[in-house]
């Protein structure tokens, strides 16, 4: 492996393509050998095979197919690049097969990977260790592999199981979430909580998918890697057969309220037993902005959960409008921005339809390619908007529901997002025609015109309906506003 080499001459003119994070992850997991015995992405058999039945074509259990998908235009190749998202080099496949996915029609290469260098990279990528840069532990290794931080009650049983098995502990943070920082910082910061010795090491292995099938594979996934870092044991929350290495399920823990502490609920009186406190019940603390309990967690964690999850107030939120031509988006969303910022306590940042055309997306046509792009540019400035705990106004015509399906997946991901259909009838857009568009298009001069020669697929997701042609925009405005001071977004005039 050359460590900061540049690409050699013989790679140069190879066809280079970028995984997506979740292939990225498997890379980084195939090359420092944590998914041996496999050595590369799968190919149609063995696919068919773990998806069947958890096995690889040869028997071994294998729990997730891990395959990478590319351009038709790159399976013609023998070999390829992989690189990260900034160009940067990390492997070269030899392609054993090219193939297609029956289920999505997806392009699919498999075969042999060969480093190029580490791919371990971004925050806490110090922490990281290939399994093969660990010393063999002596004895049991109980593993704890999480995308969620350890609470009092985890780590009292953690410490419990521990004792009962004479092991040491490896904490292994998953990382591929939205808040892997929060996730790291907050294990970090119960260190002196974990059993003497604990180990931390991040692993990037982001969930992929919901639902009881998916959670069990996950688990069996994560009991291969734990193994791969040399785990005895992993800490699980039930029994699963059949794993790389057992899985312990730790008995019942409570709160009891009469001395205060945390402990299995066989050793508490059943009347001093206090309630759990719920996830919906967490969230609404956090979303408040009020403490959250010492009983339950360390304020260490504390603190990284509302990080992770900021108080509505204060969290980042895009406030994404759709509709027509000439239904008025632009005078909605510019009446919103001047009513939050009268209001004061949000930034507000207005991307019109119009201006972002003007400059973000200048040269960009009405095709539906470059709609999708514009409004794909759109959205990624939303997000980031948000990210930053902004307010984010949008107002194009976002004409095609996938597109805008897109956006609030990218922005939820970092903050909230609220859907406006400003749903004004064209009949009522066309007979206002203020800019004189609607006239132009029906006589021919502008192709590809949104309601007249061009689709707009009405939202069915919408947070909100506003029909301008039985409103003034004051009070469409207005309900805009009681719907985020509702949700608690902004504050109460
Ligand atoms: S979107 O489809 O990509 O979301 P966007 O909101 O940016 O559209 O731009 C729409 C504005 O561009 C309209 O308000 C109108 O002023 C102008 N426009 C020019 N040509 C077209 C067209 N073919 N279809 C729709 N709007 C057009």
């Amino acid at each position: 492996m050359t460590a900061e080499a540049g690409l050699p001459d013989t790679l140069r003119d190879l066809p280079a393509c970028t995984p997506d994070p979740v292939e990225l992850a498997d890379l980084e997991l195939l090359l420092a050998g944590v998914y041996r015995p496999l050595s590369g992405f799968l190919g149609s058999f063995d696919t068919a095979m773990v998806i069947a039945g958890g096995r690889l074509s040869d028997g071994t259990p294998w729990p997730v197919p891990v395959t990478l998908t590319v351009p038709k235009d790159l399976t013609g190749h023998e070999r390829i690049v992989l690189q990260d998202p900034e160009g940067v080099p990390l492997a070269v496949l030899t392609v054993a097969e090219a193939w297609q996915d029956p289920t999505t029609q997806a392009w699919r290469l498999a075969g042999p990977l060969e480093g190029l260098r580490a791919p371990a990279h971004g925050p806490f990528h110090a922490l990281r260790r290939r399994p093969d840069e660990l010393d063999p532990a002596e004895g049991n290794l109980l593993a704890v592999a999480t995308r969620e931080p350890l609470h009092r009650k985890q780590l009292g049983q953690l410490r419990q199981v521990a004792e009962r098995l004479s092991a040491q502990v490896l904490v292994l943070p998953l990382l591929g979430g939205e808040h892997d920082e929060s996730l790291v910082r907050a294990l970090l910061g119960v260190r002196k909580e974990l059993p003497d010795g604990a180990r931390i090491i991040p692993v990037p292995l982001p969930a992929r998918g919901t639902g009881p099938e998916q959670d069990e594979r996950d688990v069996r996934l994560r009991a291969h890697v734990a193994a791969a870092y040399g785990a005895t044991h992993l800490l699980a929350d039930a029994e699963l057969a059949g794993t790389a290495i057992p899985l312990v399920v730790p008995e019942p823990w409570a709160y009891d309220a009469d001395v205060e502490v945390w402990r299995p609920v066989a050793r508490i009186e059943p009347d001093h037993v206090q309630a759990e406190l719920t996830r919906e019940r967490l969230h609404e603390l956090l979303d408040a902005g009020e403490p959250v309990p010492d009983w339950f967690t360390p304020p260490a964690v504390a603190a990284e959960l509302a990080l992770a999850r900021p108080p509505k107030r204060s969290r980042g939120i895009t406030v994404f409008f759709t509709g027509l031509s000439g239904s008025g988006k632009s005078t909605i969303a510019r009446g919103l921005s001047d009513a939050l910022i009268e209001r004061g306590g949000r930034t507000v940042t207005l991307l019109d339809g119009d201006v972002v055309r003007r400059m973000l997306s200048a040269g960009l046509t009405f095709s539906r390619a470059d709609r999708d792009l514009n409004i794909r540019r759109i959205g990624f400035v939303a997000a980031e908007i948000t990210r930053h705990g902004g307010t984010a106004i949008c107002a194009p015509i976002a004409p095609y529901a996938a597109t805008r399906a897109e956006v609030r997946r990218m922005v939820s991901a970092v903050g909230d997002f609220i859907l406006v259909h400003v749903a004004t009838p064209l009949e009522e857009c066309e007979r206002r025609d203020r800019k004189g568009l609607y006239a132009k298009a029906r006589a021919g001069q502008i192709p590809e015109f949104t309601g007249i020669s061009d689709p707009y697929e009405e939202p069915d997701d919408a947070d909100l309906t506003l029909d301008t042609s039985r409103m003034a925009p004051q009070e469409a405005v207005g309900k805009v506003v009681d719907l985020l001071v509702a949700g608690g977004w902004v504050r109460p005039a």
